[in-house]
Formats: structure tokens, C-alpha cells, sequence
């Protein structure tokens, strides 16, 4: 990739937004009030504001390999923390991918050094859906569904903070689960019954 040409992309930018609004950078400067939280995969084919179609200033993001949101993770913690609690999004969302290189790893056995802590967490998913996850034949339609089920229960640990408990209770926030397909390019909603699951758990995680 030629870096120069990367200052020529933001140049030619710069004008194209300057050409439609002469205060688009002024006015994106003053704040921001995004009503959503994108929690995505670091994947470079999986972006997040491109293929939800929405300008700077609409979702506050966070990437990470696998989409992952572990309680002991200081990053993802505080990202959930400052979107909910002080910008006060509505949505959070945990967007999983198909051919997710991390969730690929995770059903492999292989010492990947500073990674096996973290793609455990993945395999810890497969643990727990284990007796659907071997009934599947099919190694791709396998490897689809795990990454299914890495949404769903990244959204569970989202539901597990007690930001998102009291967010939900206060104002109804919601968390949503879904998978960008990369070979057709579409969004699919997993369709993840928020309310269900968190009834479900909060015998368990109810914090306050
Ligand atoms: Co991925």
C-alpha cells in the first residue's frame, strides 16, 4: 500500500465533504452524540461505518479480534462503560462475522502464544454450545454457526454489565446481535431476544 497515497485519499475528502457543508469538519468537532455502539472484528474486510452506512459522529466503535467482550478486558469494559453511561447510546451491537479468522483459530488446535488466552474465550463458547455445535456435519456450515453463537453470547456478557442492566432500566437500551456475511455482503440480524435472555440470566447477574 502506498502511505501517500493515503494523504491524497484525505485530501480529496476533506473537499468532497467541504464541497457539500463548508462547516461539516466545524460542526464535527463540537461533540459527538452517537446513539449506537458497534462492537465488530478487526477483520480489514469487515468495517463497521461503511457497511452500516452511517457518517462520522453516528456509532462509536470498538474492534477487536473476534468481537469479543470478556469482563476482565480493561479496553472493551471501558468502551461499553463511557458509550452507555456518559454518551448514552440506546444500541449496543456486537456485528460477528462469517470466515471470522478468530473464531476459525479457536476450532483449531494450535499454540498461538499470546492469542490462546484470548481465542479461549471462543472456545469456552464452543464449550458451552458443544452438543449442538457437534451435531453439525458440515465443517463450513460448523465454523458459521460458531460464529453465531460467539454473537449471542458476547451479547450475554454485554447483558452481564450492570452499566447495560441500569441503561435498560432506565431508558430501555437495547443489544442486538448480528453477522456480516462477507461473501454476499449483507447484515443479518441474528434476531437475539434481548429482553429473554437477560430475564433468563438475571437470577444469576442481576447487580443491583
Ligand atoms: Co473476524
Amino acid at each position: 500500500m502506498n502511505i501517500d497515497q493515503i494523504f491524497k485519499n484525505n485530501r480529496e475528502w476533506v473537499q468532497s465533504k467541504l464541497n457539500i457543508d463548508a462547516h461539516y469538519f466545524e460542526n464535527l468537532s463540537e461533540g459527538q452524540n452517537p446513539d449506537i455502539l458497534y462492537i465488530g472484528c478487526s477483520d480489514s474486510r469487515v468495517t463497521a461505518e461503511e457497511l452500516m452506512g452511517v457518517a462520522p459522529g453516528d456509532a462509536f466503535v470498538h474492534r477487536n479480534i473476534a468481537n469479543m467482550v470478556p469482563n476482565t478486558d480493561l479496553s472493551a469494559m471501558s468502551v461499553l462503560d463511557y458509550a452507555v453511561v456518559h454518551l448514552k447510546v440506546n444500541h449496543v451491537v456486537i456485528c460477528g462475522h462469517y470466515y471470522c479468522g478468530g473464531v476459525k483459530a479457536a476450532m483449531q488446535s494450535a499454540d498461538l502464544g499470546i492469542l490462546n488466552p484470548w481465542l479461549r474465550n471462543i472456545r469456552d463458547v464452543y464449550r458451552i454450545h458443544r452438543k449442538e455445535l457437534n451435531l453439525i456435519q458440515d465443517e463450513e456450515l460448523k465454523y458459521k454457526r460458531l460464529v453465531e453463537l460467539n454473537v449471542q453470547e458476547q451479547c450475554i456478557n454485554v447483558i452481564k454489565t450492570a452499566q447495560v442492566q441500569k441503561a435498560y432500566r432506565d431508558r430501555g437500551l437495547t443489544v442486538h446481535g448480528w453477522v456480516f456475511d462477507i461473501k454476499s455482503g449483507k447484515l443479518i440480524d441474528l434476531k437475539i431476544n434481548f429482553r429473554e435472555i437477560l430475564q433468563g440470566i438475571m437470577e444469576i447477574y442481576r447487580l443491583s
